[in-house]
């Protein structure tokens, strides 16, 4: 059970219209994947409305619908919560009382990337040493974050949050119905540079997720980003304990050293003076910097950090961030790893670096397949432009480039680098298909726009899974 009737009609507002059962088990906003006793809350989406689909969750067998008043007439079937309000207010209500009734210790992240991933490494370590509650996905909006923390259960140990932003002020509201006993900033970057000014404002808006700290709340922060300072200026200004990660020695969770295989990578780390060695499940400087502010959270939760750590074995890098294929191909294997669910400069570089560190199998290369990345404005140029120098440093041999944007890129190769330039990923696809070969190790990554997803699929089709570890 999630919520009792009576609370959570108390906490929700609104007039009921018929008899709700006396529990209600969960909470959902999707008509499609609602199951019986959850309430269905009708919720207003960029492209659909939740009050479309009330009947449809009803039949499912929703415990109850909380609709709006406004639509109120359109709707037949019960029981109905109705309220005055948008239900998104109703959904923030519940989140609210689930935050008042909880003692669990409360962590929220945000950050310009690695949100999601360092929510589930999160997962992953403090389900170790106690019951968890995570976000599905990257539920990290003005519905995303209430609707998460309605469904908070009123016993759990922990709670891990995950806040983004497009714009100035939209962390504000989310974290202080959330008040984290943490709040991880993972890395500031030029993303969304297309609503900032500059990399500081966007520093700011992140440094909002302070306005919900509970008192002596800690502020984990990443000593290697050039905005720390910034933030822990910020961080201080609200009475934060700063807890720093990085691989800065004078970092308080520093990265000591680090073994990189095909696979993970194997770490070294002090904290606060002691020494803890575990390994990651996924390989990537970038996610192990993300490790080491799950660490810093263990601390801060006085939890046992080695066994929390060691729950990072079990981390691999979700869908299209990172997960790796082995993919066999004549005479041998062809190693792909699908970065293509999304795309920034900060992640493009994470995602080019791991070929650096990639082994290709004999004969084999490294390829970099990159698609244009949205929402930079009038950086974008260069911000596609400076990706050559990346390239380079990472020894990429072919690189197959998607997009107007990366024509730009495409100019500043070097001839022996060139593998293809394609305006879609329609008309790249049966060029790059044709030019793989065995022991190639391919890095595919851009924005979600880009639609570069088809080719990892079409690279996939091509070259079945060979089902085994992988181990280039
Ligand atoms: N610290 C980091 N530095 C650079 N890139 C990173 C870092 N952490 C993760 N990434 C890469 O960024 C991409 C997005 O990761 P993730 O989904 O965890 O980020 P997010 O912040 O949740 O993104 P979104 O804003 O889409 O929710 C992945 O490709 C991942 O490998
Ligand atoms: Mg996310």
């Amino acid at each position: 059970m999630l919520w009792e009737a009576a609370e959570f009609l108390e906490a929700a507002g609104g007039s009921l219209e018929g008899a709700v059962p006396a529990e209600i088990s969960g909470i959902s906003i999707d008509s499609r994947t609602i199951r019986p006793g959850e309430a269905f809350v009708a919720i207003k989406g960029e492209r659909f409305d939740g009050h479309d689909y009330v009947e449809a969750a009803l039949q499912a067998g929703a415990a109850l619908a909380i609709v709006s008043v406004d639509r109120r007439e359109g709707i037949s079937g019960g029981p109905l919560l109705v309220v005055e309000d948008d239900p998104l207010d109703a959904l923030t209500r519940l989140a609210v009382a689930a935050r008042e009734r909880s003692r669990a210790k409360i962590v929220a992240v945000t950050g310009s990337v690695g949100k999601t991933g360092t929510k589930e490494m999160l997962r992953l370590g403090l389900s170790a040493i106690g019951s968890t509650h995570a976000p599905v996905g990257s539920f990290n909006n003005h519905w995303g974050v209430p609707l998460t923390l309605a469904r908070l259960p009123a016993d759990a140990d922990f709670g891990i949050f995950e806040i983004g932003m497009n714009h100035a002020g939209e962390i504000t509201p989310l974290t202080e119905m959330v008040r984290p006993h943490a709040a991880i900033i993972t890395t500031v970057e030029a993303v969304h540079i297309e609503y900032f000014d500059s990399v500081e404002a966007i520093a700011d808006a992140k440094a909002e997720i302070f306005d919900g700290l509970e008192p002596r709340g800690a502020a984990i922060l990443n000593r290697d980003n050039a905005q720390f300072e910034r933030l822990s200026r910020r961080a201080g200004e609200v009475g934060a304990r700063i807890v720093s990660f990085g691989e800065n020695p004078n970092a308080d969770v520093s990265l000591v050293g680090s073994m990189a295989d095909a696979e993970g990578t194997r770490l070294t780390v002090d904290v606060y003076g002691e020494t803890v060695q575990y390994r990651l499940g996924a390989p990537g400087r970038h996610l192990a910097a993300n490790s080491l502010a799950v660490l810093a959270a263990a601390y801060v939760f006085e939890a046992n950090i080695k066994t929390v750590a060691d729950a990072l074995s079990a981390f691999k890098a979700p869908a299209g961030r990172g997960d790796r294929h082995r993919l066999s191909c004549d005479g041998g294997v062809i190693t792909l790893v699908d970065e293509s669910y999304n795309a920034n400069p900060a992640s493009m570089r994470a995602a080019i670096a791991l070929l650096r560190d990639a082994k290709p199998g004999e004969g084999g290369r490294r390829i970099a397949v990159l698609g244009d990345m949205g929402e930079l404005g009038h950086r974008a140029r260069d911000l596609h432009v400076a990706l050559a120098d990346d390239l380079a440093d990472a020894k990429a041999d072919q690189v197959f480039l998607v997009g107007p944007l990366m024509h730009d890129l495409w100019e500043v190769l070097p001839e022996g680098a060139r593998g293809a330039y394609a305006r879609d990923a329609g008309e790249l696809e049966p060029i790059l298909v044709k030019a793989l070969r065995a022991g190639d190790v391919v890095v595919v990554k851009a924005s979600n726009a880009t639609g570069l997803g088809r080719l990892v699929q079409a690279i996939k089709d091509r070259f079945p899974p060979t089902g085994a570890k992988d181990e280039s």
